[in-house]
């Protein structure tokens, strides 16, 4: 008796002090929002850095392509409007599930030529890239020696040519033109014996075992997700960030930012993040490190996704957006307009975001040429305007109706982007911008067009008047800018 009184006493006391610390813990979080300020200053300064390059390319790119499908989650076992199975091999799932697999032995991008998309991408203005070296069915798109689901594997037709390890010809190619190089992750890999246990048959995103059970298999699933974040670090130059996805992949009772994940979360899955980040920043110092949705050391920058938070946030956050209306290649997927993709980059930096642009590659390595085009349309756009995107930060009251603030990190000046919805703006004969604190203006002037503009202050409110002959000036395209040194 007294010994059980001890053993639950001692139990009371450790569980009040759990209890007590764990909402110290989550009161801090919640003031911060679950950010966390990474305690590595390489880290901070990298941060620092990209926070300033606003606008990069990712790309969603795998075997699906080929089908045209929804990236990896039509393989997924849940009842959801874009987990569906389609084609000639949906009736069912086991069916369904080699017919994808087997898509690794037509997989044959020969047009893949990645110098043709950095061309493009510097051109529109982007400035690092995030590509997708593993999505959540485990097709590895770089060699690794962990598997043999990979491109680079004897059963994929591309495989015997020279540039098939693409995630290196893609971080190569980007590097050289000063890309900052992203490596997407997929934590959960639907390919994988040891999440997708074939013992049990899969269930949903989840782990199909309980990894407290069965504590072995899981091991060698965080030795095998070990392994090829390590070879990722390793043999692959210079890697910036590790955008890690799959935020159902985490212990369980951390922090979510974002998306409320512990609703569909069925196990704890710890794959011990702490000892993959210190490999990963010892190999690659600075690293920034995103897991995604995990609030904590290891969510460097926060991923709103398909969405431009209504405000600023307080911390670093890109939203991942896609050019058409799918993350992977579909045929004839719908683009959105050079000046719906320009007056979201305008959105997103006015609330000091970035902005990572996707385009999936399709099964013959190459983009869809609208892709093309609207780079091209983002590229005239950012050659006349670009100085009042990078570097620069949020400034009140960020935007008024129309009209969208910037700061600039180097100098006193402030950006007054006047947005349309057509592809060319025509200016108001008068605009008045109310920036605190700003009443002693230098000068004030039109970016891309030589004519004066004219002025006054009066308080907070600094009132612009444009003559006619500049409200349509062609050199204004789809978002004109409004540049005021004080
Ligand atoms: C969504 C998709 C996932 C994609 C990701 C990119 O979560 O389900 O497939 O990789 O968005 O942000």
């Amino acid at each position: 008796m007294p010994y059980k009184f001890n053993y639950m006493k001692k139990n009371i006391i450790f569980f009040a002090l759990q209890l007590s610390f764990y909402s110290l813990f989550a009161q801090e979080h919640q003031m911060s929002k679950g950010y966390i300020i990474p305690n590595d200053t390489i880290v901070q300064h990298k941060l620092k850095k990209w926070q300033g390059l606003k606008f990069g390319l990712f790309m969603h790119w795998g075997t699906y392509s080929q089908w045209g499908v929804v990236e990896s989650w039509s393989i997924c076992p849940e009842d959801e409007g874009w987990t569906q199975r389609k084609g000639p091999y949906g009736a069912t799932y086991n069916g369904y599930k080699m017919a994808y697999e087997n898509l690794q032995t037509t997989f044959n991008p020969t047009k893949f030529n990645p110098n043709k998309w950095v061309k493009a991408a510097k051109y529109a203005g982007m400035k690092y890239i995030v590509f997708t070296t593993k999505h959540h069915d485990g097709f590895s798109m770089f060699d690794t020696k962990e598997t043999d689901y990979k491109i680079t594997s004897a059963k994929t037709p591309f495989s015997s040519n020279p540039k098939s390890n693409v995630t290196k010809e893609i971080f190569n190619a980007f590097s050289k033109e000063n890309f900052l190089i992203g490596a997407y992750f997929s934590k959960p890999d639907w390919h994988s014996e040891y999440y997708w246990w074939p013992y049990f048959p899969p269930k949903d995103r989840n782990v199909n075992y309980d990894p407290a059970k069965h504590p072995q298999q899981w091991q060698k699933f965080k030795d095998f997700t070990y392994n090829q974040i390590s070879e990722l670090m390793t043999d692959y130059g210079k890697v910036d960030i590790l955008w890690m996805d799959g935020g159902w992949v985490r212990p369980k009772n951390t922090i979510d930012t974002l998306v409320d994940w512990q609703k569909a979360i069925t196990f704890n899955q710890d794959i011990d993040m702490p000892k993959i980040a210190a490999m990963a920043r010892k190999k690659q110092p600075g690293l920034i490190m995103v897991d995604r949705t995990v609030a904590g050391q290891y969510e460097n920058y926060t991923t709103p996704e398909q969405q431009v938070p209504e405000s600023p946030l307080n911390h670093p956050w890109e939203s991942c957006i896609t050019m058409g209306n799918s993350w992977s290649y579909v045929p004839g997927d719908h683009y959105k307009s050079a000046n719906q993709i320009i007056s979201l980059l305008i959105k997103i930096v006015s609330r000091g975001g970035n902005l990572l642009m996707n385009i999936g590659p399709g099964p013959d390595g190459d983009w869809d040429p609208v892709a093309y085009s609207r780079l091209q349309q983002i590229g005239n756009w950012i050659k006349i305007n670009g100085e009042g995107i990078y570097a620069s930060s949020a400034i009140a009251p960020y935007s008024e109706n129309n009209i969208y603030y910037t700061k600039s990190d180097n100098s006193n000046t402030v950006y007054a982007f006047v947005t349309s919805d057509k592809e060319a703006v025509t200016l108001p004969s008068k605009i008045t911008l109310h920036l605190k604190g700003i009443n002693k203006v230098k000068n004030i002037s039109l970016l891309g067009v030589s004519k004066k503009v004219r002025w006054t202050v009066n308080k907070d409110a600094i009132a612009i008047e444009t003559s006619e002959s500049l409200q349509n000036q062609s050199g204004l395209l789809q978002a004109a800018v409004y540049k005021i040194q004080y």
